[in-house]
């Protein structure tokens, strides 16, 4: 059966007919076209999906397509700014080399993004704890914790 959702999706709002049974991931990949959202797992372990929804992070292999109507998604494609600058947390990942292959790393921003707006100050411990939910097979997690601690002190030095 299909349905109908009305999101908006990086700030762009639209209406789509959907199978009830699609998953978020696929919608976003397939239909949407936004392929920076990856699937490693498809079972809600990697975290290579994480997209935000209703300014929280989400596995969006673990959320059906229908439970977006009315909600507002983020993806790693929404983040820079309209000019093309980096987000500070993509330029912090740039910066200190917290990438190798880059498969994990739109679901670690995202991740980390939900992370910083939680917590004023991010000290290794946090950091480590909050992005237990996103595995990389590449980079022995050092310089994507480096990252995501000069990041988030990036994005509070420009809300002062
Ligand atoms: S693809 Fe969603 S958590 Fe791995
Ligand atoms: S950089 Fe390759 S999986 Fe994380």
């Amino acid at each position: 059966m299909s349905v109908s959702i009305s999101f908006k999706i990086n700030g762009e709002q639209k209406v789509s007919e959907i199978r009830e049974n699609t998953l978020l991931v696929d919608f976003i990949r397939d239909s949407l076209k936004l392929t920076g959202t990856h699937i490693g797992c498809d079972t809600a372990q990697c975290g290579a999906c994480t997209v935000h929804m209703n300014g929280k992070a989400v596995k969006s292999c673990n959320v059906l397509a229908a439970q977006v109507d009315d909600a507002d998604i983020v993806t790693i494609e929404g983040i820079a700014s309209t000019d093309g600058e980096m987000h500070p947390m993509q330029e912090a990942f740039r910066s200190h080399h917290g990438l190798q292959c880059g498969f994990c790393t739109p679901g670690m921003i995202m991740s980390a993004l939900d992370l910083a707006g939680r917590n004023s100050s991010l000290d290794e411990a946090t950091i480590r704890e909050g992005l237990e939910g996103n595995l990389c097979r590449c980079t022995g997690y050092h310089n994507i914790v480096a990252a995501v601690k000069s990041g988030a002190l990036n994005m509070s030095k420009n809300t002062k």
